[in-house]
């Protein structure tokens, strides 16, 4: 061998090696999490969040803003929890309580509530309420309120100083993420192999109130500054050149600078991210206050992570994982589709504890989102409780069918007065999801001046085989559009039941009025039911 081919075997051999050296070193800098820490994975054409490598699907609520303000708060707050079937509670971590004096971090009592959720069997998802509480800055401890010139406040156009830290502050930023980190730091440690906790919010609707955009003077610096070329991909179309300032690609008007103010959100609440995730990292979202149609931004918390700045966020904040809506507005299910895309599993934060929240987390659970939360969970009314109780219960039973499908094998359903029909093609099917009242024969209460929402889920277990779940729907069933098989479709079987232990067990058989003959499918209001359904053909 000659001397430069033995050098290259010896360079050649000491590679694996060197491998092995250097991954050690890098284990060194960041131990790898547990195995099984909470991830998102992606897979038959949908995500679905893991807990100690098992797909798992939350059935949420969040705690009111001071429910987990001192221990005994919380201890009474998780009790109100008792019969709702709750599976997830997220609950706020306040910064201001978090880091009284600068530097003096306390986080036990984030431990305690974690631990004591985790006594009740429960899963937590924690709010991170640093720089943002929706669009204000309220939760900012009081060294960094009183000190506005080391922590700068935005400001109005008329240059008044609002309650809100500027994001274009790196100060700001830096003293936030240096928090959110030693938070995610403690819960590694406390945590890490537990995995009581899910996922965390970084700030809570973030947002500008009032105006468009931040007008102080570090705000109109980085309008007249250079973009930097990843901004340019983000907010101009694309081919555009380097070398503008952000005045210059955006224009001018309350549109363009909620996009610039929405491209500096996401950087800093980035940065505030990755700084958490170099720690331990856990799935991340932000949540977004939605903007009432027809208003403009500012009368609406601008820039925050809106279905109009998705692509601005998701180019500016790529340590976020999911953007997510807090739904409070009608059309639950328009914002869910909002939200719902290839890069984005749907996430539902906070929604209205009222009693239609029951039918709308079957909706979405349908719809294959991670989950839906109520808001002020522990303030739940009586009705509002047992109902999503009993929708709860049912997804408890039907998770394991619900995670196992593939990528369109579910469907959520939701329909009102205002769309009393919907349809959809699935399995081998096309379904007519209708509300239950629009058979006046069916519901004995029948009552005009109240028609609740009726909705649910259905499963395809096979082409022609369903499981469908819900309260005050009708289903019927046609061929698939352009199928060329037999014209007629009529209900085999239709068996009443509930899962135990994995396995359906049957009730009873559904074939008279129930099934009006044999002509649909009929969970009538109220009931919350869960039936199983076989097809056959006929000419
Ligand atoms: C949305 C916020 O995110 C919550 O913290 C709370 O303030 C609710 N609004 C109140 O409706």
């Amino acid at each position: 061998m000659g001397s430069r081919t033995k050098l290259a075997a010896r360079v050649a051999a000491a590679i694996p090696c060197l491998a092995l050296w250097l991954a050690a070193l890098a284990a060194q800098a960041a131990p790898p999490p547990a195995a099984g820490i909470p991830r998102l994975v992606t897979a038959d054409g949908r995500t679905r969040l893991e807990v100690d490598g098992r797909p798992f699907l939350i059935r949420g609520g969040e705690l009111a803003n001071s429910s987990a303000g001192s221990l005994a708060a919380a201890k009474a707050a998780l009790g109100r929890l008792q019969g709702l079937n709750l599976n997830t509670v997220l609950v706020p971590v306040s910064w201001e309580l978090c880091e009284p004096a600068e530097g003096k971090l306390d986080f036990s009592l984030v431990g305690d509530i974690v631990r004591e959720a985790r006594r009740d069997h429960l899963h937590v998802i924690l709010l991170w309420f640093g720089s943002w509480k929706n669009g204000m800055s309220s939760y900012v401890p009081g060294w960094v309120k009183r000190d506005q010139k080391r922590f700068p406040r935005a400001e109005t156009a008329a240059h008044q100083g609002v309650e809100s830290l500027s994001a274009f502050s790196a100060t700001n930023r830096d003293t936030d993420a240096r928090a959110f980190a030693a938070l995610m730091r403690t819960l590694r440690a406390l945590d890490g192999r537990t995995h009581t906790v899910l996922m965390v919010q970084v700030e809570n609707e973030v947002g500008t109130i009032g105006e468009a955009s931040d007008h102080s003077a570090l705000a109109q610096a980085a309008w007249t500054a250079v973009a930097p070329p990843e901004a340019v991909r983000a907010l101009a179309p694309a081919g555009t050149p380097a070398g503008a300032t952000f005045q210059q690609l955006l224009g001018a008007g309350p549109a363009a600078e909620e996009r610039f103010q929405a491209w500096h959100h996401a950087r800093y609440v980035d940065t505030v991210a990755r700084a958490g995730k170099a720690e331990y990292p856990l799935p991340m979202f932000v949540n977004a206050a939605l903007n009432a149609p027809g208003l403009a931004p500012g009368k609406y918390p601008a820039a925050g992570p809106l279905p109009h700045l998705y692509e601005i966020w998701r180019a500016g904040a790529p340590a976020i994982d999911l953007l997510a809506p807090d739904i409070y507005f009608p059309g639950f299910a328009t914002w869910c589709e909002l939200y719902r895309r290839p890069d984005n599993p749907l996430f539902v934060p906070e929604a209205r504890n009222e009693e239609v929240v029951a039918v709308n987390a079957l909706y979405a659970a349908g719809q294959q989102a991670l989950g839906v939360s109520p808001f002020a969970i522990d303030a739940i009314s009586p009705a509002a409780g047992a109902a999503l109780a009993r929708a709860y219960g049912l997804l408890g039973e039907l998770a394991p069918a619900l995670l196992a499908a593939g990528s369109g094998r579910t469907a959520g359903v939701l329909v009102d007065k205002d769309a009393p029909k919907s349809e959809l093609t699935l399995g081998g099917f096309r379904l007519t999801i209708s509300h239950d009242y629009t058979f006046p024969w069916a519901s004995p209460a029948r009552n005009d001046a109240v028609w609740p929402r009726g909705g649910g889920l259905v499963i395809a277990l096979a082409d022609d085989e369903y499981l469908v779940a819900g309260n005050g729907i009708i289903v019927t069933f046609a061929p698939a559009p352009g199928d060329p098989g037999n014209p007629m479709v009529g209900l085999e079987r239709v068996d009443e039941g509930r899962f135990e232990g994995g396995r359906f067990v049957v009730s009873r058989r559904l074939n008279g009025d129930e099934t009006h003959q044999g002509r649909q499918v009929r969970l009538p209001m109220g009931a919350f039911g869960l039936q199983r359904v076989k097809l056959y053909r006929y000419r």
